[in-house]
């Protein structure tokens, strides 16, 4: 399976939001991660449609603006992230009774953007079987969402490795307190798309530290017993 890694640009430097961008362009990276919170599903406000189109701008034509909404109406603002330039657009199965799932991934897809289902520490696998057949990732979140700077929740490592058991060619996403130990850890049972806030904007060589995570992701994916 093809690892992909994704910086997230919640630990970037805010001030200079625009070259952070392009250290991510340059990285290797194969996406950009843009974290949307609402102050409602999460208890913290980030990005906007309008970030979102700062990204596009920043970035090169074709590279992927993943697109996390930590908000409690995703169907009211997917399709503004895609017209901005978002790719991916991500919304939580937490909100399954209240958001119709299915109708929203039609939308994402009808407009050409990959939609990808994202789940909290404490949400079992199951809830996101039902509905893996219209999803093009899962996101595993392996903090409570809403702030960078985490520390990994390494319960969630099971529930991994369920997802890939009935998913086998699936792209399956960890999000939150990413290093070089937890991904090895995550891509040991069985992510094989990485987030990484802060490690990754911590580094001087952004584009050394992506290719160092890479490397040590496709082997411990490929270690999986
Ligand atoms: C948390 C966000 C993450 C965050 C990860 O709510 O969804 O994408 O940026 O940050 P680190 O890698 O610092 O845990
Ligand atoms: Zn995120």
């Amino acid at each position: 399976m093809k690892i992909r890694i994704l910086p997230s640009l919640l630990a970037a430097d805010m001030g200079r939001l625009a070259e952070e961008i392009a250290r991510v362009a340059a990285s290797g990276a194969d996406a950009l991660h843009l974290d949307v919170m609402d102050g409602h599903f999460v208890p913290n406000l980030s990005f906007s449609p309008d970030t979102a189109a700062l990204c596009r701008r920043c970035l090169p034509e074709g590279m992927e603006l993943n697109t996390h909404l930590m908000i409690t109406n995703p169907d009211a603002y997917a399709k503004r992230f895609v017209d901005k330039g978002s790719t991916t657009v991500q919304f939580h199965l937490e909100l399954r009774e209240t958001v119709n799932v299915r109708a929203l991934a039609a939308l994402v897809q009808a407009h050409k953007a990959r939609v990808g289902l994202a789940l909290n520490p404490e949400t079992p696998a199951e809830v996101a079987l039902p509905y893996l057949d219209c999803a093009d990732e899962v996101l595993c979140m392996t903090v409570h969402p809403g702030y960078g700077g985490q520390a990994f929740i390494a319960d969630v490592l099971p529930k991994i490795a369920t997802l890939r058991r009935h998913a086998p060619a699936l792209d399956i996403m960890v999000d939150g307190g990413i290093n070089r130990e937890t991904a090895e850890a995550a891509a040991r049972a069985g992510a094989n798309a990485f987030v990484a806030g802060s490690f990754l904007f911590a580094q001087a060589d952004m584009a050394a530290a992506v290719a160092d995570l890479r490397a040590r992701c496709a082997a411990a994916f490929a270690s999986r017993a």
